[in-house]
């Protein structure tokens, strides 16, 4: 594998699941729809951070660290599958919990991700401004410090771009798997549509499909910063995984697609467009999307299919990279019927 020398935790149930979305295909027409069940890697729900979180804790157990720190907002998935996975290594967790998303109702606060997290018995803190990425980490690192005087090995996983992406190994590794699951199946894919955040998964998969050959492209939807930010962002983290991979070079800045229709109003809210792409994945195909990543994703990948984008015949890959547990903190979506 691309990732070979690095320190790998195994902690996802891999390879997942990669389907034809037969409904989906029908009813939408305009292309030949596949999913790639990345909700499936396990950890206490799954999701795409079980990839990325192998690499983080390779790092941290060749360190002995005893104790996992992490930031994220108030319903993260990342922060969720970091308290699974540090209880499973035996290791204690605490989270930083920022406030990024305003005037949520309660259930934001008590349910889904939050509730999860206590379940496993995080401990937790809070952080007020989920805009400050640097701050956040600031935080991790003075209470890291705290720890190690009281005899502690703590183990940060950073938020703030300017780290090494060590999780997008991970995704890496799912080029790799995708790759092998097209040949089984004997399909032609055409592209392959994300929700981009930290830009993580987005530059480890773009990073490790050149780095095997493949032309594929990667249509990433944003769900936390505008078009310009993040596909700047995006392109500085994939040529960094490149190297990482050994393969400098290889990316370009048309590698990189990035649209931020789907945004709208903002960080862990919804519009009408995400609405229906959740009510509609549910009542055609029985799978479940989360607001916040999954459900700007697919309202993306609809968008696309009906403007034109491939003829009928073109196969399309719809990342699913979980969040399902967050659904629990938006009573509104249920509420509301697009
Ligand atoms: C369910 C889900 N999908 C997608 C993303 C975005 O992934 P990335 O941060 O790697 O861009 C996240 C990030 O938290 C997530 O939780």
């Amino acid at each position: 594998m691309l990732t070979d020398k690095y320190p790998r935790a195994i902690l996802s149930h891999t390879p997942t699941p990669f389907e034809f979305l037969k409904n989906m295909s029908k009813n939408l027409g305009g292309a030949q729809i596949w999913i790639k069940r990345d909700d499936c890697t396990g950890l206490a729900m799954g999701g795409n951070k079980s990839r990325q979180l192998e690499y983080y804790f390779g790092e941290a157990i060749a360190n002995k660290a005893d104790t996992i720190l992490i930031t994220g907002a108030v319903q993260s998935n990342y922060a969720r599958c970091a308290v699974s996975a540090a209880r499973k290594f035996g290791m204690a967790v605490e989270v930083q919990l920022e406030e990024r998303t305003p005037n949520r109702p309660e259930q934001y606060y008590n349910s889904g991700n939050p509730y999860l997290m206590k379940l496993m018995g995080a401990k937790i803190h809070h952080y007020p401004d989920g805009e400050d990425e640097e701050g956040a980490d600031a935080a991790l690192y003075m209470l890291a410090e705290k720890l190690r005087k009281n005899g502690k090995n703590p183990y940060v996983i950073p938020l703030a771009g300017h780290h090494a992406p060590i999780g997008a190994l991970g995704y890496v590794d799912c080029a790799e798997e995708l790759l092998r699951q097209f040949d089984d199946q004997n399909v032609q894919i055409d592209g392959i549509i994300i929700g981009t955040g930290s830009g993580t998964t987005h530059a480890g998969l773009v990073a490790g499909l050149r780095a095997l050959g493949s032309k594929i492209r990667v249509y990433g939807f944003c769900v936390r910063r505008d078009k310009d930010s993040q596909t700047n962002r995006v392109f500085e983290k994939t040529k960094i995984v490149a190297e990482m991979i050994e393969r400098p070079n290889i990316i370009t800045a048309d590698d990189i697609w990035v649209d931020d229709k789907m945004l709208r109003p903002g960080y862990g809210l919804l519009n009408d467009d995400v609405l229906n792409a959740i009510h509609k994945t549910a009542e055609w195909e029985g799978i479940l999307l989360d607001p916040v990543y999954t459900g700007k994703a697919m309202a993306g990948l609809i968008h696309l299919v009906k403007s034109g984008a491939f003829t009928g015949k073109q196969n399309i890959v719809f990342l699913h990279s979980g969040g399902t547990p967050a659904i629990f903190g938006y009573p509104e979506i249920i509420e509301h019927t697009a």
